[in-house]
């Protein structure tokens, strides 16, 4: 269409985002033809480089980042791009470095520090690169609360309208992630059973082996909260909890994404003991190997384990706890939906005896594989003679491999460039989600909550177990 972006503007090119996964995903898109063949793109930064020493830079990180790339893919790529160094504390500045592309189409990704993202944009209107039908792309965090959200939306609204603001969370660009939504919709047999009649309970776990590394800048002001909770454990939730959409159309989807977010119960501060946990790893071990703690810096208290019992106060979700977890440094990397449903009404078996028997559950594992566990009870297992007695049964639905799913930026990327916001946060998706994410923050000053410990290496300290996922929890005692 006429309306399609002919230059790509990449601000904060040279940062690391850029260098580790936005040029490599670009690079993988050209490779397979899937970029629109005029387009173009701009590298912008604050370091002084001229074209061919950008490219020089960019040629090198490639060849790390995607070391399987063709000689003749990368050269394809650097064709497409030049590079211009400016202060993007300087609207004017900023004005300036586009003008000679700005009556383009231009799509402006915002790979920078978000206290930068106000005056780029700045520059970016002056120069008339946001008019329509331009776009804009920002990445996370959008605010460290309610109100610096607010303020970021309010005024990134007056530069350019909604239908043309992409506001990335990647786990939406996950494959996996959306699968969550095929599952639910196109299965009557997952869907039947999508409620508080049959649900008991919902975990949602994203846990890493990595630590705060080269972030702690960032991090010391974030922590687990901030960083994870608000954003892609809330759009994972979101996703579990939400209606089915009248169709698969963006503001569909996200109206309904809406719904559940603002249906998130505000934690009550008498709740902040018992329904939260806030942890920092200490020295430990990953793989056997020994990895120091982390010591932010000097007044900043960050946590990097943080879990909470969530509940959803709406007519499907009424009294089906929802359990999210986080951390860092704990032993492996799982991203895991476990949806846990009721014990049947009227037990017949002996063995195992009522109440002893492992609840039905599935288990949707987002991360590192794609796998998909369903857990029944049979009698499989058992003699073929005298009492039935009930084994559990775990049918595992592993993803067939040798598919090729793109990774998160691929997808975004793509989806901007063509104007699909399906998978992007709508600006009130943001400000419900920094709601609840506030009122946790709140309540954790009110009640005065301690900071816990755990060693890394470890699924958290010991009461942790109260949030993981059965299984985990079983793991993770001491
Ligand atoms: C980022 C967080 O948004 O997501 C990081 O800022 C985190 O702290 C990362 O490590 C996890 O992403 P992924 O795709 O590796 O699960």
């Amino acid at each position: 269409p006429a309306s399609s972006p002919t230059i790509l503007l990449l601000f904060g090119a040279t940062g690391d985002l850029a260098q580790r996964y936005l040029f490599p995903s670009l690079l993988r898109l050209h490779a397979d033809c899937l970029l629109p063949a005029g387009l173009r793109i701009r590298g912008l930064a604050l370091s002084a480089h001229d074209d061919a020493g950008f490219a020089g830079l960019l040629r090198e990180k490639l060849a790390q980042a995607a070391p399987d790339a063709q000689a003749a893919a990368i050269d394809g790529l650097l064709q497409r791009i030049d590079y211009r160094s400016v202060d993007l504390s300087d609207p004017a500045a900023v004005a300036a470095s586009v003008a000679d592309v700005a009556d383009q189409a231009c799509l402006s990704y915002l790979s920078i520090p978000p206290g930068l993202y106000p005056s780029t944009a700045q520059g970016l209107a002056q120069a008339g690169a946001l008019a329509a039908p331009s776009r804009l792309m920002l990445e996370k965090p959008i605010g460290s609360d309610g109100a610096s959200a607010d303020a970021l939306l309010t005024q990134i609204a007056t530069l350019i309208e909604e239908q043309r603001t992409y506001r990335i969370d990647h786990y939406l660009g996950k494959a996996a992630v959306q699968n969550l939504m095929a599952l639910r919709f196109g299965n009557t047999l997952l869907e039947a059973v999508w409620n508080r009649n049959y649900i008991e309970s919902v975990h949602i776990l994203v846990a890493e082996s990595g630590g705060v590394d080269g972030r702690s800048a960032y991090y010391a002001r974030a922590g687990a909260l901030r960083d994870m909770i608000q954003s892609h454990i809330l759009q994972l939730l979101a996703l579990v909890a939400m209606e089915p959409p009248t169709s698969l159309e963006a503001d569909r989807i996200r109206d309904e994404k809406v719904k559940v977010l603002r249906s998130l119960r505000p934690l009550d501060p008498r709740n902040a003991a018992p329904l939260t946990l806030r942890a920092r790893y200490a020295a430990g071990h990953i793989d056997g190997q020994p990895v120091p703690g982390y010591q932010p810096p000097e007044g900043t208290e960050p946590e990097t384990f943080a879990a909470i019992t969530a509940h959803i106060d709406n007519w499907r979700w009424a009294g089906v706890p929802f359990h999210l977890v986080t951390g860092k440094r704990l032993p492996r990397r799982s991203t895991q939906v476990v949806i846990t449903l009721k014990p049947v009404s009227h037990w017949l078996f002996d063995s195992p005896a009522r109440g002893q028997a492992q609840p039905n559950h599935i288990t949707l594992q987002l991360q590192p594989q794609e796998n998909i566990e369903l857990g029944l009870l049979s009698s499989l297992a058992g003699p073929e003679w005298g009492a039935l007695q009930l084994e559990p049964l775990q049918l595992e639905l592993s993803v067939p491999t040798g598919q090729q799913r793109r990774i998160a930026y691929e997808r975004l990327l793509l989806d901007a460039l063509a104007g699909n916001n399906a998978l992007f946060v709508r600006a009130d998706e943001v400000r419900a989600a920094w709601a609840w994410t506030d009122s946790v923050l709140a309540a954790w000053q009110q009640a005065g909550l301690v900071m816990g410990s755990y060693p890394a290496g470890s699924w958290g300290p010991a009461r942790a177990a109260q949030f993981l996922p059965p299984l985990l929890a079983a793991q993770a005692r001491p």
